[in-house]
């Protein structure tokens, strides 16, 4: 039986920045002294100049909504308690924002593939989700280098 296309979901990019789940990430540490709130913000922003910059013309909804959202899986990843975290937390951030916000399957599929290679069957089949996938490596090595 064919599943029900998740809703597309009608908030802007500021509406979501400001919805209190997504607040919820400036209480978790990504890397050194950058919440995980903080690390989704400058993902998006880089994704989005890099479409700029190389003409890509990607679907701005969905690499923004995906770019902020890619990191949603609530919780620290210092605290101990996560195995497995670079394995497992993009396929949780990804049904977070599918439970949450109803996000697209196109969204979906950015934030549910974007530790490829990492996650290894998790390939990118979008422009958008390569987007987000080098933006996130990139501030990734910046934040963990340089913000510690
Ligand atoms: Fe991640
Ligand atoms: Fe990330």
């Amino acid at each position: 039986m064919k599943r029900p296309e998740p809703r597309v979901p009608d908030r802007t990019l500021a509406e979501l920045e400001a919805d209190a789940r997504v607040q919820q990430m400036k209480q978790y540490v990504q890397h050194g002294r950058v919440s995980t709130f903080a690390h989704c913000e400058s993902v998006a922003a880089l994704s989005r100049k890099i479409d700029k910059a190389l003409h890509l013309h990607a679907d701005a909804g969905t690499l923004l909504t995906g770019a902020l959202l890619h990191d949603f899986y609530l919780y620290d990843w210092h605290d101990g308690g996560h195995r497995l975290h670079g394995f497992r937390h993009a396929e949780l951030a990804a049904r977070n924002a599918a439970r949450c916000f109803g996000v697209s399957r196109p969204v979906q599929h950015v934030i549910r593939s974007h530790m490829w290679p990492l996650n290894i069957s998790r390939i990118p089949h979008s422009r958008e989700t390569w987007i987000v996938c080098v933006a996130d490596k990139c501030v990734s090595l910046y934040e963990t280098v340089f913000r510690r």
